[in-house]
C-alpha cells in the first residue's frame, strides 16, 4: 500500500488486516499511551475544505504514534493556491521540504488521484470533493463489522444526501470489494428525495458485484427492515446555488431526519451511524439510544483506523 485514493484499491484481505491492525493498536495505545513506531516521521495536512473529525483524527494519529505533523488549514486561502499555483506544484514543492507523508482534502473530485500523479512520497485522500473518502469507508465498515460479529445478512441503508456525499460512493465501493468471494449477503437500501438519488456509477458497480439494492422514499418502511441506518447530511457547499440547497435541506428534514418517534420502529439490535457533522438530520433525543453509534464509537474508530493506515504506509513492518 502506497497511496490511498480510492475505496475500490483495497480487497477483503487487505481490509482484514488494517481492521486487526487498529484493533492491535487500540489496545497499545491503551496500554503504553503515546507509541514509538512514527518516531521521526512527518506527515503533512493539506486541507482546502473545512474539517473537523478527519483533519484531528489524522493529526492525532500522527502523535499518538510517535511522529509529527505540519498542516495548512484554508489551503485554498492561506497556501500559493491563492495566487494561482496549481496543486502539482504546491505538492512538488512539499514533497521537496522532505515529508513522508501527505494527507489532502480537496473540493474538486480527483484531486488526491492528481496529486499522487507528481507525488513521490505517499498520498491519502481524505476527501476529493463529491469523489470519494476512503478512510472514512474504512472506519464505517469497521464499526459495522465489530457491531455485528455474525454479520451474514445485514440490510445497510444509506439515507441523506446520496448524490453528493462522498462518503457513501466510498462506503460503497469498499463493501463491494469486503463481499466480493465470502458467502455474505448484504443489501443495500439508498433513501433519499429523487433528486438526491445515489449516483448511477455506483449503483452499476454494485449491479456487476451482484450485491441487491432497493431504492426508497419512505423512511418509515425502510426503517423497519435495516440493519444499520446511515444517515448523511445535505452537502450544501457542492450545490450551484444556495437557494437549491436550502430546498433540498428542507426536503431531508421534512421526510427523512431520524428522531425518536420514527426510530421506534427499528429493529433493537440495529445500529445508526453518521459520518458527521449533522445539521438536524438526526434529532440530539436519538444520541442516548444504544443504538446510536456516531458518538463515540464510530467517530473514535476514525482514530484506530486512521493510525492502522498510517502505520500500514509508513512502517509496514510493524
Ligand atoms: C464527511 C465529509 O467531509 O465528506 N465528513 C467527515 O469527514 N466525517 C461528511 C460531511 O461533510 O457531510
Amino acid at each position: 500500500m502506497h497511496h490511498i485514493l480510492s475505496a475500490s484499491q483495497f480487497n477483503r484481505a487487505t481490509i482484514l488486516t488494517l481492521f486487526t491492525t487498529a484493533d492491535r493498536l487500540k489496545q497499545e495505545r491503551r496500554d503504553h499511551g503515546v507509541l514509538n513506531y512514527l518516531h521521526g516521521k512527518l506527515v503533512y495536512l493539506l486541507f482546502y475544505e473545512p474539517s473537523t473529525r478527519t483533519r484531528t483524527s489524522f493529526g492525532l494519529a500522527v502523535r499518538y504514534l510517535g511522529g509529527r505533523t505540519e498542516f495548512t488549514e484554508a489551503a485554498g486561502i492561506f497556501s500559493s493556491a491563492a495566487k494561482g499555483e496549481t496543486l502539482e506544484d504546491t505538492i512538488q514543492v512539499l514533497q521537496s521540504y522532505e515529508i513522508d507523508a501527505l494527507v489532502i482534502r480537496h473540493k474538486e473530485r480527483g484531486a488526491a488521484a492528481a496529486a499522487a500523479k507528481v507525488a513521490t512520497i505517499p498520498i491519502i485522500n481524505a476527501g476529493d470533493g463529491d469523489g470519494e473518502h476512503p478512510t472514512q469507508a474504512l472506519l464505517d465498515l469497521y464499526t459495522i463489522v465489530s457491531a455485528f460479529p455474525t454479520h451474514n445478512n445485514l440490510t445497510i441503508t444509506l439515507c441523506g444526501d446520496l448524490k453528493h456525499g462522498r462518503t457513501v460512493r466510498s462506503l460503497c465501493r469498499l463493501v463491494i470489494k469486503y463481499l466480493a468471494g465470502s458467502t455474505e449477503n448484504w443489501n443495500f437500501i439508498f433513501c433519499s428525495p429523487p433528486e438526491l438519488a445515489m449516483q448511477t456509477d455506483i449503483l452499476e458497480e454494485l449491479t456487476a458485484a451482484n450485491i441487491p439494492y432497493k431504492i426508497a422514499t419512505d423512511l418509515a418502511q425502510t426503517l423497519l427492515t435495516t440493519d444499520v441506518f446511515y444517515q448523511t447530511r445535505v452537502q450544501r457547499e457542492r450545490f450551484p446555488d444556495a437557494i437549491q440547497g436550502d430546498a433540498a435541506w428542507s426536503s431531508v428534514q421534512a421526510s427523512f431526519a431520524l428522531n425518536a418517534q420514527n426510530m421506534a420502529t427499528m429493529k433493537p439490535n440495529a445500529i445508526i451511524l453518521h459520518p458527521l457533522p449533522r445539521v438536524g438530520e438526526i434529532s440530539p433525543e436519538v444520541d442516548t439510544d444504544p443504538r446510536a453509534r456516531y458518538f463515540p464509537e464510530q467517530t473514535r474508530n476514525g482514530l484506530y483506523i486512521r493510525m492502522a493506515i498510517l502505520l500500514t504506509i509508513l512502517h509496514p513492518k510493524k
